[in-house]
């Protein structure tokens, strides 16, 4: 059996809450991610990111820029400000959908998000049911404030947007806010993008940014948190051609997926394994170009080393669909804290440039060439969280080697997005070992390698740090490397060790990498 699902099978043997506890400690102790701010104390949901985890962060998001912007002809990026005017949030139906429902404690006042109260109390997954069928659940279980068990008022609905004003003044025409998705910023400046990128439709616009959510109660760290990062597409597409997709190869189409339908859903029968041509054969899914846009993003965090397993599809039931959607799948991914939301795959129809056309004034058809006619294009929107992504991976590369006290930590992450590639080790600082390890680190950096000198401690110390930060590769020099000019190249999840050239070091890199 491959080194790597040993450790895989190692960690199905961790408990699922110890789980989450321990990357957290990690991310904790190690720096990666820490709560903001900390040493005046900040409110909850905000989170800064050390060396390590801000290299991580980073990897992510250039290893998504360069496989769905650069790496396409047919999307292009853009980066948008970052608040924006109420006029833009109300057209876009942020200011009266963007809400989660909100229930308060009549005695002490606390405050709840309700569909986690009822998940909490219930232990039961209620995503998809609507306010009304939460409040029956409320009323039907007699369920009360977890803080002092006083009586529940009915529940309201509770608007997620940061709101500021600009200037002195504080008045409707200075109000702002803090955007809540990427979105708005593309469809706002669709049309300028569309000219000057002389993209025909089919193509999509990309953009990586921060978004807020004045969300009632974060938790699970960075999974849900009140300022966080998307990586979003908006696909824009002729509304007469969303089963028109070149991209949908027959590979694709044959692509086996976990789908836990509406119906499914409805029914309460077990999600199932189907191809994406069976799925569009019986109408599962609505439209090919949204077909394609689940292969892709599947095949891309499958491609990150996560543990394709633990992932499933699942549609929106029709109460639990957004404002402005048709059809919504998400990729799900199955957390200490059950199956819950990784991104979003969407066809936001043509709500938004609709919207934005009304609001404004301004025209945002477009004008099909091919038959001199003005169409508003349909988007399919895939979308998700760097913060989660990035959580979600350190769960599923987590590991321990070894038994009890002697357990030691390991971050089995993929070298593609691995913080520190390599780490350089003398094994002692004297006899010239020191100078001739940091010849190699200087070299490593220099060929563009994410390298790191370490010449603390034991060499066993070594390793295990460098276990524990994922770092996938470390090379160490010792005296036969004085007299021969070979060091020893170990692998982080196996263990081996193999002796090669110190001339070969960087071309045996690139062939792992
Ligand atoms: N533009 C569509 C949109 O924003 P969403 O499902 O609300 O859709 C997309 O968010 C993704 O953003 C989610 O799948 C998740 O990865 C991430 N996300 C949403 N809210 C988050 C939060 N409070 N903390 C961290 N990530 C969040």
């Amino acid at each position: 059996m491959h080194e790597f699902s040993v450790i895989q099978m190692a960690k199905k043997q961790e408990t699922d809450a110890e789980l989450a506890n321990k990357v957290i400690n990690l991310c904790q102790r190690r720096g990666i991610i820490v709560q903001s701010c900390e040493i005046y104390g900040s409110h909850a949901g905000f989170f800064d990111y050390g060396p390590l985890g801000a290299q991580l962060k980073r990897n992510l998001e250039n290893n998504w820029w360069n496989t769905f912007v650069t790496g396409r002809e047919d999307v292009v990026g853009v980066d948008g400000a970052i608040v924006s005017p109420r006029a833009l949030w109300k057209a876009s139906g942020h200011l009266d959908s963007f809400n989660d429902p909100l229930v308060e404690c009549k005695k002490c006042g606390l405050r709840s998000r309700a569909d986690h109260l009822v998940e909490d109390e219930l232990k039961i997954n209620v995503d998809g049911l609507s306010t009304a069928h939460l409040q029956e659940l409320v009323h039907e279980h007699k369920l009360k404030c977890p803080k002092c068990k006083g009586e529940l008022l009915p529940i309201r609905t509770f608007n997620l947007m940061f709101k500021t004003h600009v200037g002195a003044t504080a008045d409707e025409a200075t109000e702002v806010y803090l955007r809540p998705e990427t979105a708005q910023l593309i469809f706002a400046n669709y049309k300028l993008v569309q000219f000057v990128s002389r993209k025909q439709l089919p193509f999509g616009i990309a953009q990586i940014g921060k978004a807020f959510r004045n969300e009632i109660a974060p938790r699970n760290f960075v999974f849900r948190c009140r300022e966080f990062s998307q990586m979003e597409i908006e696909y824009f597409i002729h509304p007469a051609k969303l089963d028109d997709c070149p991209l949908l190869s027959a590979d694709l189409l044959d692509t086996k997926m976990v789908l836990f339908t509406q119906e499914n859903q409805e029914k309460k029968t077990e999600p199932k394994k189907i191809s994406l041509r069976d799925a569009l054969d019986k109408k599962i899914i609505g439209t090919r170009w949204h077909a394609y846009w689940l292969a892709a993003s599947h095949e891309w965090l499958v491609s990150l080393g996560l543990n394709a397993l633990k992932l499933r599809l699942r549609q929106h039931t029709k109460d639990e669909l957004s404002h402005y959607s048709s059809e919504t799948w998400d990729v799900e991914y199955e957390y200490p804290w059950g199956w819950k939301e990784l991104m979003g795959i969407a066809n936001r129809t043509d709500f938004d440039l609709k919207q934005h056309s009304k609001a404004s004034g301004k025209d945002l058809s477009y004008h099909d060439q091919a038959t001199n006619e003005k169409v508003v294009p349909f988007v399919i929107e895939p979308s998700l969280g760097v913060d989660r992504l990035l959580f979600t991976l350190l769960m599923d590369a987590y590991c321990e080697k070894g038994e009890g006290g002697e357990a030691k930590t390991l971050l089995s992450l993929s070298p593609k997005v691995a913080p520190v590639f390599v780490s350089v080790f003398p094994l002692m600082k004297k006899d010239g070992l020191a100078e001739k390890a940091r010849d190699l680190f200087q070299e490593l950096k220099q060929a563009g390698f994410a390298a790191e000198y370490d010449e603390g401690g034991s060499i066993g110390r070594r390793y295990a740090r460098a276990d524990e930060a994922g770092t996938p590769f470390a090379i160490t020099v010792d005296y036969d490397s004085l007299k021969d000019d070979t060091v020893t190249l170990r692998e982080r999840d196996s263990g081996k060790q193999e002796r090669i050239g110190l001339k070969d070091v960087a071309c045996a890199l690139h062939k792992k990498l």
